[in-house]
């Protein structure tokens, strides 16, 4: 594993944005897994500049996001997809027909989670997963439990989730009790992964994911187990 500290968000997100622009130069086709939050929000700005200022040239590329609310479409603002769009897809040149975020309303959970994994493994798989990471360790909505799951999957969100997100809802109780995420399995299939964090509150979890026991417990840790991660973190 890859760990590299820098002193601001603004050199974490450059960071970051110069390794995805460097598996887009050289995979002109390349899929990227993409994640939201907070944390990728300079990454995406900074690649939008790139796609501006440099050309780095989106138009071949596929992207698959990790996760979305259940019950929330396209629409309404709070979704991932629309945060997609509003904060990456409407500034670079991917084409937008090659930009997949699970469905989160799907009548049929399990086959809308077979049917992403699946186009998934058609596109060859992720050449580069970009990750955060949630205060109890989850990657995507992977939540703590006492097993991984492999496949794309339905989840009950856990309370400290829903804690942490209801900043960005008018109240806690808009926000969304349950998700479809990417399982662990096409994560760590991706051939390199790139987890990024900021603010002294994800330290402690850092330290368990990267340098405590492999556990269901802390998703994230699973990641030690993969061959290419890069986690780039900021105090600030
Ligand atoms: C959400 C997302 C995760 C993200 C995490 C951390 O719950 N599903 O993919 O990594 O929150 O968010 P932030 O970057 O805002 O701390």
């Amino acid at each position: 594993m890859n760990f590299i500290k820098v002193e601001s968000y603004e050199k974490l997100s450059m960071l970051a944005a110069n390794i995805i622009a460097d598996v887009v130069i050289n995979k002109p086709n390349a899929v990227l897994g993409l994640a939201t939050g907070s944390s990728p929000l300079g990454t995406y700005a900074r690649l939008a500049e790139k796609c501006k200022n440099e050309g780095l040239d989106f138009s071949g590329c596929t992207t698959v996001n990790l996760d979305e609310y259940v019950g929330l479409d396209e629409t309404n603002d709070q979704s991932y997809r629309y945060f997609m769009n509003k904060n990456l897809f409407s500034y670079i040149n991917v084409d937008i027909n090659k930009t997949f975020v699970p469905n989160g309303c799907a009548s049929d959970m399990a086959s809308e989670g077979e049917a992403y994994d699946k186009m998934i493994e058609e596109l060859g798989g992720i050449d580069i997963q970009l990750l955060g990471i949630g205060l109890d360790g989850h990657i995507g909505f992977n939540e703590p439990d006492e097993y991984f799951t492999k496949e794309t999957h339905l989840v009950k969100l856990d309370e400290s989730t829903i804690e942490a997100n209801s900043r960005f809802f008018a109240s806690k109780d808009d926000v969304p009790k349950e998700a479809i995420t990417m399982g662990m399995y096409s994560i760590m299939q991706a051939k390199k992964v790139l987890l990024i964090a900021n603010g002294k509150n994800k330290k402690e979890i850092l330290e368990k994911a990267f340098y405590g026991p492999i556990t269901p417990y802390v998703p994230a840790s699973i990641l030690q187990l993969h061959k290419d991660v890069t986690v780039i973190y900021s105090e600030n």
